[in-house]
């Protein structure tokens, strides 16, 4: 069997170290690779946006299964491509995949079958958005409809940073292409939470919840990131909850992709803001989260590789899949100014103490070999997971193997998960009074 996975950071490796286990005996093929994929997967040379040579590459290798992490080949139309090729393919087509490349149509269509969501106004036209700001409460969302690697919604506390979003989006263009369209939203309060699944379009099969840590700084402060941390399961989330989120915004979605005619094959993520204990979709993404993807499959349980086909073949009627006991926290390690400019090319040291620790796992988001070392290549450097019986311990051993790696001018947030750790350290205050 040969399996490749298109895309190269944290999510890419995670999934292709969880393939892995659950295919000891496929052969893995991954676009560019890091040095953390080098044990586990052949390199293809080929960029996870070239379309066309990911499509000849698959096809040369007669792959039977490709597995797409990241959201711009999937709103490029790669899987279109794949399928129109016979290619087995985990991820959406590009209308389906729309739910994400698009916020207007992601609202519009959440709007259209009732899904709970912040309530928006859409504008092509600067001066009518200005208008609406004016007219509008203090607060408000204000969000590019396009791709924007993440940064395109802006939280704006007073009307003044209102009207600075909706110039920089839509006059100077700050995102390009993305700011043709705004969308000027409520702002939601409450927790936010990450929930993904998988769906062969028909059938919806939740993960673990989970919670991504966005701000760069301790206690949720400074500028929004990709993501500095991540973990699962999250206890304001029983299962009811789990399942009031399937049935009032995914499921309602699913069913209106597919009668719109383009089933939505792959992960499906909600990003939910929980207020007083109902869940509202901020948005959709259209792929694994990153890094929440690298807490979430280690707890999977069952087999990805096999739901990832069935998936793929329209065909998970009656699957299921559950979540280990336990909890996982990935701590990412990150490049010193990131979110801002950073320097590249730092060695990275891995102590021996890491060395068969079952409950430590390092995974590659951006980095690159130098001739025998390992360096440092992006903002986000790698995501260490820890495994444990609770979200203490899971955090304790990630940050146990944070403590065994170091490369010049490393940062990383030394509280991830802290509000599920007080929320349980909470309950056994309460059990013991
Ligand atoms: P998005 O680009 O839609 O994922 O939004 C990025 C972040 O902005 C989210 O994770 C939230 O923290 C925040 N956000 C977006 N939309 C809203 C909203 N309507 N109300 C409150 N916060 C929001
Ligand atoms: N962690 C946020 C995302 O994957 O979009």
């Amino acid at each position: 069997m040969k399996i490749m996975i298109v895309g190269n950071g944290g999510r890419e490796h995670a999934l292709l170290w969880r393939l892995a286990g659950d295919k000891p005996g496929a052969d893995f093929f991954i676009t560019r690779g890091t040095p953390g994929t080098e044990s586990l997967a052949k390199n293809i040379d080929v960029a996870p946006t070239d379309v066309e040579a990911v499509v000849t590459a698959a096809a040369e290798l007669e792959t039977d299964l490709v597995v797409v992490g990241p959201e711009v080949p999937l709103a490029m139309g790669l899987v279109d491509r794949l399928g129109e090729s016979g290619i087995a393919v985990f991820g959406p087509v590009a209308q389906a995949a729309k739910i994400e490349s698009s916020k207007v149509f992601a609202k519009q269509l959440m709007q259209r079958v009732g899904v709970p969501t912040a309530a928006f106004e859409t504008f092509t036209d600067m001066e009518k958005a200005l208008d609406h700001v004016e007219a509008g409460p203090e607060a408000c969302v204000v969000k590019a409809d396009g791709l924007a690697a993440g940064k395109g919604s802006l939280v704006c506390h007073s009307r003044e940073e209102a009207r600075r979003a909706v110039e920089l989006i839509m006059g100077e263009r700050a995102f390009g292409e993305a700011g043709q369209e705004t969308l000027i939203e409520e702002l939601m309060t409450g927790e936010e939470l990450s929930l993904l699944a998988l769906t062969d379009g028909k059938n919806i099969l939740p993960l673990a919840p989970s919670q991504d840590h966005k701000a760069v700084g301790e206690g949720d402060k400074g500028p929004n990131t990709g993501g500095m941390g991540a973990y699962a399961p999250v206890l304001i989330t029983p299962r009811t909850l789990v399942e009031e989120i399937v049935s009032t915004t995914m499921e309602p979605v699913v069913a209106e992709l597919a009668r719109m005619g383009t089933p939505y094959r792959g992960c499906l993520y909600a990003g939910l803001m929980i207020c007083g204990g109902k869940p509202k979709v901020i948005e959709f993404n259209c792929r694994f989260g990153d890094p929440e993807s690298q807490a979430v499959l280690p707890l999977l349980e069952g087999n990805l590789a096999e739901l990832m086909m069935e998936a793929a073949a329209g065909s998970l009627d009656g699957a299921r899949v559950s979540t280990r006991p336990g909890a996982a926290v990935c701590v990412v390690m990150a490049s010193g100014g990131y979110p801002d400019s950073y320097r590249k090319g730092k060695k990275i040291t891995f102590f021996s103490e890491l060395k068969d620790r079952e409950d430590i796992v390092v995974f590659h988001a951006g980095t690159a070999r130098s001739g025998e070392e390992v360096v440092t290549a992006g903002g986000r450097v790698l995501g260490v997971t820890g495994l444990g019986e609770d979200v203490i311990k899971a955090a304790q051993r990630a940050y146990e193997g944070v403590d065994a790696i170091s490369f010049e001018g490393m940062y990383c947030r030394r509280d991830i998960g802290y509000r599920e750790i007080n929320r349980l350290k909470a309950m056994r205050d309460n059990e013991i009074s």
